[in-house]
């Protein structure tokens, strides 16, 4: 059980700084959990990791505009800044960075981080300039904090690729750390956009976590062929006439780019638009 202390919350990316660099300066090593807020348990998860792992842990809450296309839900997007403050606090976080818009993106600020092709890959195919902003966001965060370590979730993993190529080609020295997908009993992933599904959209946002199932079972029994995978998962998603598939695709984790046969570490990865909602859930094989 994490000893449970005050919160600080700071505003500005100059208090983050000074936070970061005096917590280093006491021979802290500083672990950031960036969020959008609307934290749930699978952001639990990557708390309590980054506690465990010693960090003085900072999360920071902002809903970056950058990321969201124009007819997408930056401004319905779930905010909950009292519940997220307090459930960061029972895992043990020492304090929280929750900036305005204009204090990451300062008026005339035109500087953004591309990663290339890799950017237009799954999400980024659907959502074009999404991990444009979402490399521009965290790389504002690593350059603020400077922490020695950043935690992710496996869930959004066409994001971890792309933020392991930011940090590669920008030479950060944050280590990050994927943690797993956290799931509902019965399978459903944690997602704050979960909190947009009727309780019907709910029960039909199953067959995701159903043909990720099905394709895990395939490749434990040695099915390799992606294209047999890939529709073996689409028959699964197809049970549910309603929900409208984006990709349900095996890629390799590195590049997003489709392969043949899957091998150990391979991607398997499927987006889909649930009524109005948009849900993704993955394995690697
Ligand atoms: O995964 C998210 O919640 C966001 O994309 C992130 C990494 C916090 C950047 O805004």
């Amino acid at each position: 059980m994490p000893v449970l202390q005050k919160l600080e919350t700071l505003t500005t990316i100059a208090d983050l700084r000074a936070w970061s660099r005096a917590q280093r300066s006491r021979g802290r090593s500083v672990g950031l959990v960036p969020t959008m807020g609307a934290l749930h348990a699978g952001h639990h998860s990557l708390m309590e990791r980054a506690v465990a792992a010693g960090d003085s842990v900072i999360v920071s809450i902002f809903v970056n505009p950058t990321q969201f296309g124009p007819k997408e839900d930056f401004a319905r997007y779930p905010r909950s800044f009292d519940a997220d403050c307090e459930l960061a606090r029972t895992a043990g976080v020492e304090a929280i960075f929750a900036p305005t818009v204009e204090e990451m993106y300062p008026t005339s600020a035109s500087t953004y981080v591309d990663v290339g092709t890799l950017g237009e890959q799954l999400d980024g195919l659907a959502r074009p300039g999404h991990f444009r902003g979402v490399a521009t966001i965290v790389a504002k965060l690593l350059i603020a904090a400077e922490p020695e370590h950043a935690y992710f979730g496996q869930k959004d993993a066409a994001q971890v690729s792309v933020l392991r190529k930011l940090v590669r080609d920008m030479a950060f020295a944050t280590e990050l750390v994927v943690c797993p997908i956290v799931r509902e009993a019965d399978g459903l992933a944690l997602s704050s956009r979960n909190a947009y599904l009727s309780a019907a959209e709910r029960k039909q946002a199953l067959v995701l976590s159903q043909s990720v199932r099905r394709v895990e079972n395939l490749y434990e029994r040695g099915e390799r062929s992606a294209r047999l995978l890939e529709s073996a998962a689409l028959a699964v998603i197809a049970s549910e006439p309603e929900i409208d598939v984006e990709y349900a695709t095996v890629v390799d984790w590195a590049t997003l780019l489709s392969i043949d046969n899957a091998v150990p570490g391979t991607l398997f990865a499927v987006a889909a638009r649930v009524g109005t909602t948009r849900l993704i859930d993955n394995t690697i094989l």
